[in-house]
């Protein structure tokens, strides 16, 4: 029997660690530091916080974990792989070069124009009159990009010309040489790819998912980590998914191989469907949270079994379920993103059942931190699996907040 450690502490390491927890080959699965609300899994929590690189081997070492699966990009972009890998340790993740994809905006434009890789023009800059020049050239909406890891905070769409000025003299009086990506403003409809990479170019993709990362309503409001997903995406074609692997995930995977930065690991590819055709508007090393809420609860076969043999080379045989759709609503901290208040009760799984539920900001049982958690459900369609989840959140009695029209698009399409 096999044990697993999963790296990270939110509602996505939950889902993961149920996912691992689902095959049979699985005896035990360690989540650190993990929360609270996940020991009613039986999942063991180690308090390593996820930088923490060299204690996290030493728990995987004295623990004598078989594979361990890292959730979210900070390790990742640090080298978690490659510390991993000095003693022999099974990690199913990008090394520190690959991880680049995430951690440097500039790296990855230089991939994708180096390769002809449809994405967004853009020019990188260090000083403002170049970032101004870029602006010119480029025309508005623009958007400007912080190179390196800004977990969810470095990009900024601008309209007009006050807020260019005042974006652009802030920055660079903060620092005179901060490096920039300026970037054309895609229009289009957003949605991302999900592609497990393993060795020896073995590679199988997820089923697509749409996040909606506003914090209100009818996306209004400030951007947060992600107030909600749902999965499968049934309204855009099969045709045009195809067209995005075919024209930018596997060229990219392609090119990291030629650069010598060969890339394993989950590559989520974010799409932007424009009237050219799909571009990449971002990559990330890891899966998406909320998304993995409502994409691993989909696979019906042996997860560990799936990443085990990705992480050999060995060819798979992969098993979704295309029946349902999974819609996932974030429960959240009254005042999130700004300034969460915490200690508000949160629901628990019984409270829930049957529907899902994973856990992020909770100590016990209150609302430690800005997403709470998630709840997901399923059913045949979008508009029954939207009713589902809303139907049961409104009975719950709680203080969090949550958006009321996840997957919307979908609805809309199912309605028309
Ligand atoms: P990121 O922080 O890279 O995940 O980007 C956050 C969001 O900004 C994306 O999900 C897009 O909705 C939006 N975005 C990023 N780049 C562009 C672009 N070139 N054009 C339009 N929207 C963009
Ligand atoms: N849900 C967006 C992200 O995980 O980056």
């Amino acid at each position: 029997m096999k044990k697993v450690l999963v790296i990270g502490s939110g509602a996505r390491e939950h889902a993961l660690a149920q996912a691992f927890l689902r095959s049979k080959q699985v005896e035990r699965v360690i989540v650190s530091p993990g929360n609270d609300g996940m020991t009613d899994d039986g999942i063991q929590i180690e308090s390593v916080p996820v930088t923490d690189l060299e204690r996290l081997r030493d728990l995987a070492l004295t623990q004598a974990v078989d594979l361990t699966f890292v959730g979210n990009e900070e390790p990742l972009t640090l080298g978690i792989v490659d510390v991993f890998q000095k003693v022999g340790l099974s990690i199913f993740g990008p090394s520190r070069a690959a991880a680049q994809l995430e951690g440097s905006k500039s790296f990855t434009k230089n991939i994708l124009e180096k390769y002809n890789i449809p994405t967004a023009q853009s020019v990188t800059v260090t000083s403002l009159s170049a970032a101004s020049k870029a602006v010119d050239t480029l025309g508005l909406p623009v958007v400007f990009k912080l190179d390196g890891l800004a977990l969810g905070k470095g990009v900024t769409i601008v309209n007009d010309k006050t807020q260019v000025s005042d974006y652009l003299s802030e920055l660079y009086t903060r620092d005179s040489h901060a490096k920039l990506v300026v970037e054309s403003y895609l229009d289009g409809v957003e949605f991302s790819i999900f592609s497990l990479v393993g060795h020896n170019g073995v590679v199988t993709h997820a089923p697509i998912a749409q996040d909606h990362k506003r914090r209100f309503d009818h996306d209004k409001g400030p951007n947060t980590g992600g107030m909600g997903a749902y999965s499968p995406v049934r309204w855009i074609s099969d045709e045009t998914q195809d067209r995005a692997i075919s024209e930018l995930v596997m060229p990219t995977i392609k090119a990291m191989s030629e650069e010598g930065t060969p890339f394993t690991g989950v590559l989520y590819t974010g799409v932007m469907l424009t009237k050219d055709g799909p571009k990449v508007i971002e990559f990330n090393v890891r899966f998406g949270d909320p998304e993995a809420q409502v994409v691993l609860p989909q696979y019906m076969g042996d997860f560990y079994e799936l990443i085990d043999k990705l992480h050999q080379g060995k060819d798979v045989t992969p098993s979704w379920q295309k029946d349902d759709v999974y819609v996932g609503v974030v429960l959240a901290a009254e005042g999130y993103p700004e300034s969460p208040i915490t200690g508000a009760l949160v629901p628990k799984v019984e409270d829930v059942a049957p529907l899902l539920i994973n856990y992020a900001g909770v100590k016990n049982g209150m609302a430690s931190g800005g997403r709470v958690a998630t709840v997901v459900a399923h059913g045949q369609d979008a508009t029954t699996a939207q009713q589902k989840v809303y139907d049961k959140i409104k009975q719950l009695i709680t203080d969090l907040q949550y958006r009321q029209d996840i997957a919307y698009q979908a609805v809309q399409h199912e309605n028309k």
